[in-house]
């Protein structure tokens, strides 16, 4: 019997994640760098998948962030592992208990050139079902809070929280947000080209930010309409996911089946004018 499924996160775990994830978010923000080019120093960046040929740096804020996080998401939920996207985590099971799903910086490329769109997310699951996801953007100082049953709510400044919902645009009037699983293109540039070909035509326009967490929060917020990518990582869409959920879209794998939190997956999110003729299209 699953024993978490009921599990609902208490105001003070919601306050101290918050609080976790918007330090994190300022750790980013105020990297060091090149006062010339903006960049971050070259001694901050490694590539981390050598035996590949397509680049995948990561950076010591990469490991600093993430450990931060680790520590105090621990002592605000003792009970909960992780699954994180850079080495020292549990890299755990994910479906059983309670569980972190963890990525601190989501957009390294654009980190590393002074780019200023990345994003931290910090999911939870009980028993493999995301009960709680957030997604901080710290140059825009936007911080998305979703609770499972209880929508998705910005929190922006000093501002109250604002409820937020998805688009009601049609495939035809959507702006398609396309990742490009920029680690896969011996395996899926194909793939990415066509989508990319499909959304072109059949929407009005198209976008690539850099940061797969912060386009679940801009479809979540209705500024754009669609969002895909042959493969992302469960850390890159975890807190997405109810993000967008909560603010009324859909989420699935691209071919229509459940999005899996253990497995990497394709990704199809979109608001409720969109969705279903956007999944018509791009597996035609
Ligand atoms: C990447 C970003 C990017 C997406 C890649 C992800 P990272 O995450 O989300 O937008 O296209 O597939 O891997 O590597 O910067 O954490
Ligand atoms: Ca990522
Ligand atoms: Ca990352």
């Amino acid at each position: 019997m699953n024993t978490h499924t009921t599990y609902h996160p208490s105001r003070q775990l919601v306050h101290d994640i918050f609080y976790a994830v918007r330090e994190a978010g300022f750790m980013i923000r105020d990297a060091r760098r090149d006062s010339q080019s903006g960049e971050l120093s070259a001694a901050n960046v490694t590539d981390k998948d050598t035996a590949h040929a397509q680049v995948n740096f990561v950076t010591a804020y990469d490991q600093k962030v993430q450990a931060f996080l680790i520590e105090k998401l621990q002592n605000a939920l003792p009970v909960a592992k992780f699954l994180a996207e850079e080495d020292g985590a549990d890299k755990t099971d994910p479906n059983a208990g309670l569980c972190f799903v963890v990525d601190p910086i989501d957009g390294t490329a654009n980190f590393i050139r002074g780019l200023s769109c990345s994003a931290v997310s910090v999911a939870l699951l009980s028993d493999g079902v995301p009960i709680l996801g957030m997604v901080y953007q710290p140059y825009a100082g936007e911080l998305f809070v979703a609770v499972k049953g209880e929508g998705t709510h910005l929190y922006y400044k000093g501002n109250p929280p604002e409820r937020v919902s998805v688009s009601n645009r049609s495939m035809k009037e959507a702006v398609a947000v396309l990742g490009t699983s920029p680690y896969y293109k011996d395996e899926l540039g194909e793939t990415t080209v066509s989508l990319f070909k499909k959304c072109f035509y059949h929407a009005a326009d198209v976008r690539r930010s850099g940061s797969a967490a912060y386009d679940f929060c801009n479809i979540a917020m209705g500024r754009t309409d669609l969002f895909c990518e042959a493969r992302l990582s469960p850390w890159d869409y975890a807190a997405g996911f109810l993000i967008v959920t909560e603010a009324g879209g859909q989420v699935t794998q691209l071919e229509g089946s459940p999005l899996r939190f253990d497995i990497p997956c394709s990704v199809l999110a979109a608001g409720k004018g969109c969705f279903t003729d956007a999944a018509k299209v791009l597996n035609e």
